[in-house]
């Protein structure tokens, strides 16, 4: 996965470098931008210090490249308004230019316009029930966003509800899950923001959408900012960093103090799988930090029947221990993506089949794929089957065994322990 995002990134950026020679700079441009989200990706999947660091340094320059360019190309695009054509010159600056009275305000509106695409105006329906386990971390969720609303009273004086709060934890183990949950059960705005976007498609006008950001938070209260993936915007600050970054990072570090602003009202909410990778002053305007591990095996029993819902199966209630017992190391991704295969499982044997036999269902006879050494074999194929005779053969518990051998825990022994390091200094537990 990481040779893979890492290559394509390699060659997305070779062809921004050709197209910047070419001088071919919209070009050029959208490439480096596109590489970026291809970088992001691959950053999340390398494991290896030494390449991770090289990469992150590369980025910077590119991200610098862009913008550049950037500036460039909308100075280009003003002088051709007034009828002339400009140069580059290599540090992105143009001779000439003149920018017009109002591009500021145009240029609010249309960032203005870009957030408003931010907020959620349809409540996700993931439910608090839906999420398995995770007690501890939907309390602190509940305490931020659904009782001071409820009970404004309750918080006043020195009693403050949070107001920043970051999900931390492996892969797939339902940070981003929960945040749907807390934009579906609570009664505020719910701003969601990747940072990957922020960092790709808004580089340049990053720190002003992240001023915006808040300013319309404050305005919609009560709201919640939600974060994904935050450390690919608040690394550690120095080498390696490039500039459009560190400005957003000391915007989003002003904003979430909310020197000169009231910031009653908001929440940041961050999600992020490397909270070490995160800047020291960031993790501190995260007053609660919330582990989220990979789930006990109840967890991990309730997750299977979340997953599997109301899909019909063979599987007693006896049997999700069973499963729950095999898939020891499992995040809740990974129980899903089980489920999806063994969900599949009958789908697969009707294609497959060579035999069927008949059944009765409800007095009506139905044919259902079988052994060819089935005493009742009829020779056929799905294609001499009639659309309504079809019998699909019953999930079984052997079908989630199946799956479960196929699939490997995508979480690694050395990510959990660094985790736990880290919330034994850091943070704490969410389970
Ligand atoms: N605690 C849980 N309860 C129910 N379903 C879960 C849980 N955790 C994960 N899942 C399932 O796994 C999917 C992926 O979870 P999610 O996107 O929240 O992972 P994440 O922690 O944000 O991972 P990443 O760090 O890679 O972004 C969810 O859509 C959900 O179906
Ligand atoms: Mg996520």
């Amino acid at each position: 996965m990481s040779v893979n995002f890492r290559d394509r990134a390699i060659a997305e950026v070779q062809k921004a470098i050709a197209a910047d020679n070419e001088k071919e700079y919209q070009k050029a441009f959208d490439l480096y931008m596109s590489s970026m989200e291809l970088w992001v990706k691959a950053l999340k999947w390398e494991k290896n210090k030494a390449i991770k660091a090289t990469m992150q340094e590369k980025m910077a320059t590119y991200l610098d490249r862009a913008e550049k360019l950037k500036q460039f190309l909308q100075s280009e695009s003003e002088a051709n308004a007034g009828g002339g054509k400009t140069p580059m010159g290599a540090n992105g600056s143009s001779a000439g230019g003149k920018a017009k009275p109002s591009a500021e305000d145009e240029d609010n509106k249309k960032l203005r316009n870009a957030l408003s695409g931010a907020i959620l105006q349809e409540r996700p329906n993931v439910r608090w029930e839906d999420i398995a386990g995770l007690e501890g971390a939907k309390e602190t969720l509940k305490e931020a966003v659904v009782l001071p609303i409820k009970f404004p009273n309750l918080f006043q004086g020195k009693r403050q509800a949070w107001k920043g709060i970051l999900l931390y934890g492996p892969p797939g183990t339902g940070k981003s899950y929960l945040a749907k949950a807390v934009a579906t059960e609570a009664n505020s705005t719910f701003f969601s923001i990747s940072s990957s976007d922020l960092v790709s498609k808004w580089m340049g006008e990053s720190e002003r959408l992240v001023k915006l950001l808040f300013s319309m938070a404050r305005e919609n209260k009560p709201s919640v900012i939600f974060i994904d993936e935050i450390d690919a915007l608040c690394g550690p600050r120095g080498e390696g960093e490039s500039e459009a970054s560190r400005r957003i990072k000391t915007e989003i570090l002003v904003q979430m103090d909310g020197v000169g602003n009231d910031s009653r009202g908001i929440l940041v909410l961050g999600a992020t799988n490397i909270p070490w990778q995160l800047d020291a002053a960031i993790r501190r305007r995260f007053q609660r930090r919330v582990h989220i591990g990979l789930p006990d095996p109840n967890g991990r029993a309730r997750m299977f029947k979340l997953a599997i819902g109301d899909t019909d199966t063979a599987l007693e209630a006896s049997d999700y221990s069973t499963l729950a017992s095999l898939s020891d190391g499992f995040s809740g991704s990974d129980i899903s993506n089980v489920v999806q295969h063994a969900l599949m499982r009958p789908v697969r044997k009707i294609l497959q089949a060579t035999h069927f036999k008949p059944v009765m269902k409800n007095g009506k006879r139905m044919l259902t794929p079988c052994s060819p050494g089935d005493p009742e074999r009829i020779e056929m194929t799905y294609d001499d089957v009639k659309p309504d005779e079809l019998m699909a053969p019953d999930v079984a518990l052997q079908d989630f065994e199946i799956a479960l051998g196929d699939s490997h825990p995508t979480v690694s022994k050395d990510d959990i322990e660094r985790q736990i390091e880290w919330t034994n200094e850091f943070g704490s537990e969410g389970a």
